[in-house]
């Protein structure tokens, strides 16, 4: 009964969507998985298990809606000060993560990449991630780009760096450093700026997610709690984003482009 509901409510809010305007880059804070464990009289892993299926869902649906690149916050450069049974959990639960869903994402034609610096992470685990990486490489219809161990200000550090040596070694001079050469050394490389950054739980905060690449993402702030969110919350913020009038400095609005010609709602 529940979900007969849910479906149709589904259908109901897709029926607002602008296929022509659809977000080509959606990133997501996936925030408020511990609340949600808690509150139910449960653990703060509890909310983190449920925190995955819930992203099962949404990478299948932002496919479906004809969304192009997906970017979510998994774990911060800032969340190592969390208890160690709680990074712990979240480790192992990468690794799970992955001998669970590559060969689905695979299947899905869903390309996967690690963003952060991840020479923290066990020798296994990095060995998983670069394993998900090289099986999905050749997908071309869906990005997820997944920021582990990921801080805005570590990015920006590490681009300073490797310019500085550039210059250093006289490959370039400080002269010739301007915003794409700096942009073409962010984790995130040439790949378009989210379109729309999407921070569950309610904090009106970036939490030190793409510091660079948020410059001029749309913004929206739901209470729901991540293990919460659902399709139909995703659609919400979808049609809240196509509400919006991107400017981009200038007087007029700029559309977004139109990309979504396979869209369907099945
Ligand atoms: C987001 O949920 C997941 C991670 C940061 C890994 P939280 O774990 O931050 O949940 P809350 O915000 O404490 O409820
Ligand atoms: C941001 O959430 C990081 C992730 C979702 C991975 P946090 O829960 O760590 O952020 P704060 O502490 O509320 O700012
Ligand atoms: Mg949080």
């Amino acid at each position: 009964m529940k979900l007969k509901n849910s479906t149709s409510k589904i259908r109901d809010l897709s029926i607002e969507i602008d296929k022509l305007r659809m977000p080509h880059h959606v990133a997501i804070i996936m925030d408020g998985n511990g609340r949600w464990g808690v509150n139910k009289g449960l653990t703060r892993s509890h909310g983190h298990n449920e925190g995955v299926s819930v992203l099962k869902n949404i990478i299948k649906f932002s496919k479906k809606l004809g969304i192009k690149i997906l970017t979510i916050y998994a774990f911060s450069t800032e969340n190592w000060i969390r208890p160690h049974e709680e990074v712990s959990f979240l480790l192992n639960l990468f690794k799970k993560v992955l001998d669970d869903e590559i060969i689905e994402l695979n299947k899905e034609l869903i390309k996967i990449k690690f963003i952060g610096d991840l020479s923290p992470f066990s020798e296994d685990l990095r060995k998983k991630f670069t394993e998900a990486e090289n099986i999905t490489k050749n997908n071309d219809e869906f990005t997820l780009n997944v920021c582990a161990n990921y801080g805005g200000r570590q990015e920006l550090v590490k681009v300073a760096k490797e310019l500085a040596m550039r210059s250093i070694s006289g490959e370039i001079k400080p002269d010739q450093i301007n915003e794409e050469m700096f942009e073409s050394h962010l984790y995130t490389g040439d790949l378009q700026d989210p379109d729309l950054l999407i921070r569950t739980s309610g904090e009106k905060r970036i939490s030190n997610f793409l510091l660079w690449q948020l410059a001029y993402s749309e913004i929206y702030v739901t209470d729901v709690l991540w293990p919460e969110f659902n399709e139909n919350e995703f659609l919400k913020a979808i049609i809240d984003y196509q509400s919006r009038s991107r400017r981009f400095g200038g007087i007029k609005s700029i559309s977004n482009q139109s990309l979504t010609s396979s869209m369907s709602f099945g």
